[in-house]
């Protein structure tokens, strides 16, 4: 049956082949195997399909699952590649009114889209670095200077991060003796059968005030309300259009948090309601696109993800327009500060990153 959803994936594939496999001047044998190692790409999309849970890889093991994601990333690597050779090519048949050296400039560029594949999936699995933020929050008090805040977003369990990934994240984060712990979303890939033992280290996780989540748009994907319960019973609290007060003395600030847009549920202004005066406030928002609203709302402090930062050039411009104009790092919006983490991992179908590394966030709020 026709899906429209292969149908990206095999043009792109198509475009591989024509335009950097045919050009090649190699024995037709060495061709065609090239052209069935990319054809793994879209394959790898066709046997998702073909699964019972149909997104994810459950009934693969991770090295297969991780070959078939890599041979997808260096599809995609070598198409956008290619667009730049083509260009090139028609300008110098404009200009130099010569013939192109094909052979030469599509070795080049499948040379260039494996390293980068090779290095840039081994970027995007590996197990994140911390990354310390001293964040000034105008209004807080003296007793919560320097409130330790970490904060994991994306952590996209599936077929590639597995139980061994989420806890070594689980211990870097314990590491930094952290005071908060917020997850504002995409925590998995996957039905809770699947995944709940891979997950199930996030209950290891331990801070003086607590863990609070909110969803992500992966977790409407599968079963959010078995999402949920499981992961409300590994002890995470999540704010879902609601907000607490953490407190030491007379200091207080607001946690906030909003669930992802794809449940039509994102209500900012109800998750704020009967605040605190004059305290400041953190809220956690999956997806980084509605911070100019957030920001006339009296927030102080935005954390998002959802971007991935982008992962590699290119997909960063195309990240950057679906997402109000941020992707990653520091944004100062009319006074509220946000942060769009680069994420502690990313999904697996697509698990490379350049010049984009993932991480684990450690906030350390100061009074201002
Ligand atoms: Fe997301």
């Amino acid at each position: 049956m026709f899906n429209p959803f292969m149908l990206v994936p095999c043009l792109i594939c198509l475009y591989d082949i024509l335009s950097m496999i045919i050009p090649l001047r190699f024995s037709w044998m060495v061709k065609i195997l090239l052209a069935l190692l990319i054809l793994s790409g879209p394959a790898k999309m066709l046997l998702l399909r073909m699964t019972p849970s149909g997104f994810t890889m459950p009934e693969m093991t991770r090295n297969i699952a991780l070959i078939l994601s890599a041979m997808f990333s260096f599809m995609i690597t070598a198409a956008i590649l290619l667009i730049i050779k083509d260009a090139s090519m028609i300008l110098w048949r404009i200009f130099l009114r010569a013939k192109f050296p094909a052979h030469y400039a599509s070795l080049t560029v499948l040379i260039i889209a494996a390293m980068s594949t090779v290095y840039g999936v081994w970027q995007g699995t590996r197990v994140p670095d911390v990354i310390r933020h001293d964040v000034k929050i105008s209004g807080l008090g003296k007793n919560l200077d320097g409130l330790k805040v970490a904060m994991l977003v994306d952590i996209h369990v599936g077929s590639v991060n597995r139980r061994e990934f989420v806890e070594e994240i689980v211990d870097r984060t314990n590491a930094l003796s952290p005071d908060v712990i917020l997850i504002p979303g995409d925590f998995v890939d996957g039905h809770v059968k699947d995944r709940k033992f891979d997950l199930e280290p996030l209950t290891q996780l331990r801070s003086k005030f607590g863990v609070y989540a909110v969803t992500g748009n992966h977790e409407y994907y599968y079963d959010l309300h078995g999402w949920l319960e499981t992961l409300s019973g590994f002890g995470i609290k999540f704010l879902h259009n609601e907000h607490t007060v953490i407190s030491s003395g007379d200091s207080h600030i607001v946690i906030a948090g909003v669930p992802d847009p794809t449940g039509g549920n994102h209500d900012t202004p109800r998750a704020l309601e009967d605040s605190p005066e004059n305290v400041p406030v953190i809220l956690m928002d999956h997806q980084p696109r509605f911070a100019r609203e957030n920001s006339k709302l009296g927030v102080a402090f935005q954390v998002s993800g959802h971007t991935h930062g982008g992962q590699i050039p290119v997909v960063y411009q195309i990240t950057r327009r679906f997402n109000g104009g941020f992707v990653r790092g520091w944004y100062d919006i009319g006074g509220m500060k946000l942060y769009v983490s680069p994420g502690t991992s990313q999904w697996d179908g697509f698990p490379m990153r350049l010049f984009d590394p993932s991480e684990i966030s450690l906030f350390i709020l100061h009074a201002e």
